[in-house]
């Protein structure tokens, strides 16, 4: 996953389609990253187009400057929480937006800087934390995989992984303890569950997604966002999710079926049917296999 190929931007074309970028447009990117997306949608909406760019980690943050300096006032960055975003799009002149895009999840460099704790097979401490270090009310994945009992640690893993081998690997984990670093975690669910051979995916990885997701307060904070996101938007601005993996589209897709029913709907879906990358896309950049987007416009 944190290959150079996991830079490339997953399902720009379809996200650029389904925001209608255009010339002039003001758009939020509420997980700018490294600044792929968002390069695209300010060259889209050349000349006069505008980008607010936010996200919780600095480091993607001054990243996402190096990369989008070109565009000089064009691009604004902050950094806030995605629950956050509404508040700092009120306290620029850009309101209302005519696009609302996030594409969720780890970036590539996350993954790639050993100590932020994030990648299975690379040797990091625990940590998992996309915001800052010195924000206050942040757990660290240590704490959970070192503090928290056995059956706490099962039900984040069945419920945030989905895994259904969780006790199992809850005990493997209890009974290691102390566990240092990312390799340690993932030796130790390892040994509670095994390897199967040719598996694709390391068995850690649903563990992994549980603490990640349990640190960052991600789906709660996804679910808070989308509330807020009606409120950023001009009437037939659009709204674009990429999801990961079927918690986060779960959360997407039951916000937009409620808000697009119902007496007082204030969203059309544009994604029937949720869209997948094509096996192309796949093939030249393997991080995008689980992507999953969906759009919807303001009415
Ligand atoms: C997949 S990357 C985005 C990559 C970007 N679209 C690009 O092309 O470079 C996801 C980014 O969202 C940020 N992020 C994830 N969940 C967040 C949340 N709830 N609030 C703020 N930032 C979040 C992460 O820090 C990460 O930088």
């Amino acid at each position: 996953m944190a290959s150079s190929a996991g830079h490339l931007p997953v399902m720009l074309d379809e996200a650029l389609a389904m925001l209608e970028v255009r010339p002039g447009g003001r758009y939020l990117d509420g997980t700018v990253g490294l600044g792929g997306h968002a390069l695209a949608i300010l060259e889209a909406s050349a000349p006069d187009g505008r980008l607010l760019g936010t996200d919780a980690d600095p480091e993607a943050l001054s990243a996402a400057g190096e990369r989008l300096a070109q565009f000089e006032a064009r691009a604004t960055l902050r950094r806030c929480w995605l629950d956050q975003s509404a508040a700092v799009v009120a306290d620029t002149d850009m309101a209302p937006l005519d696009g609302v895009f996030c594409d969720l999840g780890v970036s590539s460099m996350q993954l790639d800087i050993a100590e932020r704790g994030f990648a299975i097979r690379v040797e990091g401490p625990l940590d998992m934390r996309m915001g800052p270090s010195d924000e206050r009310e942040a757990v660290t994945a240590h704490e959970i995989v070192n503090e928290w009992p056995s059956t706490e640690l099962a039900n984040l893993i069945f419920e945030y992984g989905e895994e259904r081998r969780s006790r199992r690997i809850a005990r493997g984990i209890v009974e290691r303890r102390p566990i240092a670093t990312t390799t340690e975690l993932a030796q130790a669910v390892v040994d509670a569950i095994g390897m199967r051979p040719g598996a694709r995916i390391h068995p850690a990885t649903r563990v992994f997604q549980a603490i990640r997701l349990e640190v960052n307060r991600e789906l709660e904070r996804l679910a808070a966002f989308l509330e807020q996101v009606r409120g950023m938007l001009r009437i037939g601005g659009r709204l674009v999710v990429i999801a990961f993996h079927s918690l986060e589209d779960r959360i997407v897709k039951r916000f937009l079926s409620e808000q697009s029913t119902g007496p007082t709907p204030s969203f059309r879906t544009l994604t029937r049917r949720v869209m997948r990358p094509t096996v192309d896309e796949i093939e030249r950049n393997p991080r995008a296999r689980s992507a999953r987007l969906r759009a919807a416009e303001a009415i």
